[in-house]
């Protein structure tokens, strides 16, 4: 069954990003000039996603509206003869389907998804955390899709590697080694001690998951943070149905904090010709004239 649908959860407070996050969502903060979010989108309907759910909260800036046509914008550029941004603001505008639903209290990830539940029907859906970007030819969230269309649509969790001694600040998963990229899951454990850690694959936030979610995340009680937490589902998941996890392939930044965000602006800067040059100079004048030796 094609997966056609992403919940894309962008309701958190975002309190790493303050005080930027104090009235728009972290996801709009800019890598350079393109918002976080757009990213995450553009691997969404690459992967051949047809319709956004975003989960929002009240207050801010709406990402829906990044995602909708700006008529009055277009004309400004039409008339201006700026054709090249005017063809960027219009592909943005009719780039996908985007439907929003609210998550009034910060309740923590896996209530977001819940608040999506009457959007997604009976089938697998998608869901992609905003402020994780994952750069890779083939999306990573299509690698899911395809392991859990050939496993009769089951839930799949992306995993990667981290170092052993990192362990204690993800969700690590557990089970059984099927083959070189995948495991069949029997639980995750939520930010374990290196040596208690019974793998070193942790969860970035891209997941396939199946409606059966939904009734889990009604029931359970809230867990660490006093959150309710979208591990805590996945573990009862993976004691009803085979859950996967699978070692996607692409570089992933984390650009829910300050230092993945930074890694990111670095990274995007030096591998675009037009940035790269001014950049290199930029940065090597600056290290000089903080007296940073390499
Ligand atoms: P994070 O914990 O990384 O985001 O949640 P946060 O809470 O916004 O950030 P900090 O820790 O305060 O800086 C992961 C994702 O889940 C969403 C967030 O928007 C983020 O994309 N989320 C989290 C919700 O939508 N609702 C919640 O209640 C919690």
């Amino acid at each position: 069954m094609k997966i056609k649908k992403a919940i894309i959860p962008i309701a958190g407070k975002g309190t790493r990003f303050l005080p930027a996050t104090k009235e728009i969502a972290k996801e709009i903060i800019p890598i350079i000039n393109v918002p976080m979010i757009h990213y995450v989108v553009q691997e969404a309907v690459d992967a051949g996603i047809e319709q956004i759910i975003f989960v929002t909260s009240s207050g801010k800036f709406s990402v829906e509206d990044y995602f909708d046509r700006n008529q009055e914008l277009e004309a400004f550029l039409e008339r201006n003869n700026k054709t090249k941004e005017l063809e960027l603001i219009k592909k943005i505008g009719s780039m996908v389907d985007v439907t929003a639903v609210r998550q009034k209290e910060q309740l923590g990830l896996g209530h977001a998804v819940l608040m999506a539940k009457s959007m997604i029907g009976h089938e697998p859906f998608a869901v992609l955390l905003g402020d994780d970007i994952v750069i890779n030819h083939q999306p990573a969230i299509k690698q899911l899709m395809d392991v859990s269309l050939s496993n009769q649509g089951a839930a799949v969790i992306g995993v990667m590697e981290v170092p052993q001694e990192d362990t204690s600040k993800y969700g690590i998963v557990k089970g059984e080694r099927i083959n070189p990229k995948t495991l069949k899951m029997n639980g995750m454990v939520e930010k374990p001690k290196p040596h208690e850690a019974p793998t070193n694959l942790a969860t970035p936030g891209r997941y396939i998951l199946t409606p059966e979610i939904f009734e889990i995340l009604e029931k359970i009680p809230r867990g660490a943070g006093n959150e309710y937490q979208l591990t805590d589902a996945i573990n009862v998941l993976c004691q009803q149905k085979n859950v996967f996890a699978y070692q996607f392939e692409g570089e992933r930044f984390d650009t829910g904090n300050i230092h993945g965000y930074l890694d990111a602006t670095i990274d995007f800067a030096l591998k675009d010709p037009e940035t790269r040059e001014k950049f290199i100079t930029s940065l090597q004048y600056r290290i000089k004239k903080y007296g940073i030796s390499l």
